[in-house]
C-alpha cells in the first residue's frame, strides 16, 4: 500500500481508477495513530463523538469546541489520512457567514476539510466555504442532525417524491452538493440501489454508510468497526473486533487479581537501591 500523504486531489484519481476509499471516524491519539499506521485513506472527527464518546442519545448536543478538542488529539497522531472534520448542529445552519468562521476555525486547528449535512438547502453555505478554499465534504440521506424530522435515525429515500428524505429529492441534494462545489459526498442510510445510481450520476466519491457496496468508498464509527458498543450494534455495520467484551474481561481479571494480592508482582515492584 502506498504510504504517501493522502489529498483532496487524490480522491477523483481513486474514483476514476475504481480505488475504494476507506474511511474511519477517530476522536483521539491512540486510534488515530493506529488507523494512520494501517493505511485508512480519511480519518474524520465526527459529530458521532456525542453518541459514542459523551453518551449522548443524538449528535445534537455537540459543540465546535467538542470537535476542535478532539480533533487536535487527532491531528498530532495523523501522518497519511486526509483528515475531516465534521461542522457541528447550529455551527453552520444560522448563515453562510457562520459556516465561514467555524470551518475556518477547523483548519487552523490542522483539519483539511470540513464536513456538514444537507443537500439543496445548504447549497450556497457550501458554495461560499468552497470559495474562499476550504474543501467541503457533503452529507445526505440519515443525516443524523435532522433526527427530530426523520423521526429518528431512519432509512431514507425509501419512497417516491420531492420531500425531505424522498429519492428524488435525495438525487437533487446529490447534484446540489457536487454543482456547489464539495470534493465528495457521504451518503448515509439509503437503499443500495439509490446510492448506485447517485454514484453513477456524480463525478465526485460518494462515501457509503448503509449505503450498499456500489459507493466509491466506505465510512464506519470507528466503535462499530471495533466492537466497542455496549450492546446495539447497526445492521450496516461490521464489528471486526470485540473490543467492549475484551476490555470488559480484562477489567475483571484486574479487580480479582487486584483482591486476591496476586496483583502486584515482585517483577511489578522497586526493591531498595542498592549501595
Ligand atoms: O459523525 C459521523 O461519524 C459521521 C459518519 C457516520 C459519516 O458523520
Amino acid at each position: 500500500m502506498a504510504q504517501e500523504k493522502v489529498r483532496i486531489t487524490d480522491l477523483p484519481r481513486m474514483k476514476a481508477a475504481g480505488t475504494p476509499i476507506t474511511m474511519l471516524t477517530a476522536y483521539d491519539y491512540p486510534f488515530a495513530k493506529i488507523f494512520d499506521q494501517a493505511g485508512v485513506d480519511i480519518l474524520l472527527i465526527g459529530d458521532s463523538l456525542g453518541m459514542v464518546v459523551q453518551g449522548a442519545d443524538s449528535t445534537l448536543p455537540v459543540t465546535l469546541t467538542d470537535v476542535l478538542y478532539h480533533l487536535k488529539m487527532v491531528v498530532r497522531a495523523r501522518q497519511r489520512a486526509l483528515v475531516v472534520a465534521d461542522l457541528p448542529f447550529l455551527s453552520y445552519q444560522v448563515s453562510p457567514e457562520q459556516a465561514l468562521r467555524n470551518a475556518g476555525r477547523l483548519i487552523k486547528e490542522g483539519a483539511e476539510a470540513v464536513k456538514l449535512e444537507g443537500g439543496t438547502t445548504m447549497s450556497q453555505t457550501i458554495r461560499r466555504v468552497v470559495e474562499i478554499d476550504i474543501p467541503v465534504m457533503g452529507h445526505i440521506g440519515l443525516t443524523p442532525q435532522s433526527i427530530h424530522r426523520m423521526g429518528g435515525h431512519r432509512v431514507q429515500g425509501r419512497h417516491s417524491g420531492r420531500g425531505a428524505g424522498c429519492r428524488e429529492r435525495l438525487l437533487d441534494d446529490a447534484a446540489a452538493v457536487e454543482e456547489a462545489g464539495a470534493f465528495a459526498i457521504v451518503l448515509e442510510g439509503i437503499p443500495a440501489d439509490l446510492a448506485a445510481e447517485i454514484t453513477g450520476q456524480l463525478s465526485i466519491p460518494t462515501i457509503g454508510i448503509g449505503a450498499g457496496s456500489s459507493c466509491d468508498g466506505q465510512v464506519l464509527v470507528m466503535h462499530d468497526m471495533l466492537g466497542l458498543s455496549e450492546a446495539f450494534v447497526p445492521r450496516f455495520a461490521k464489528p471486526y473486533a470485540r473490543l467492549w467484551q475484551e476490555a470488559a474481561a480484562a477489567t475483571t481479571s484486574y479487580i480479582k487479581e487486584v483482591r486476591e494480592r496476586s496483583f502486584p508482582g515482585p517483577q511489578h515492584w522497586y526493591g531498595n537501591k542498592r549501595a
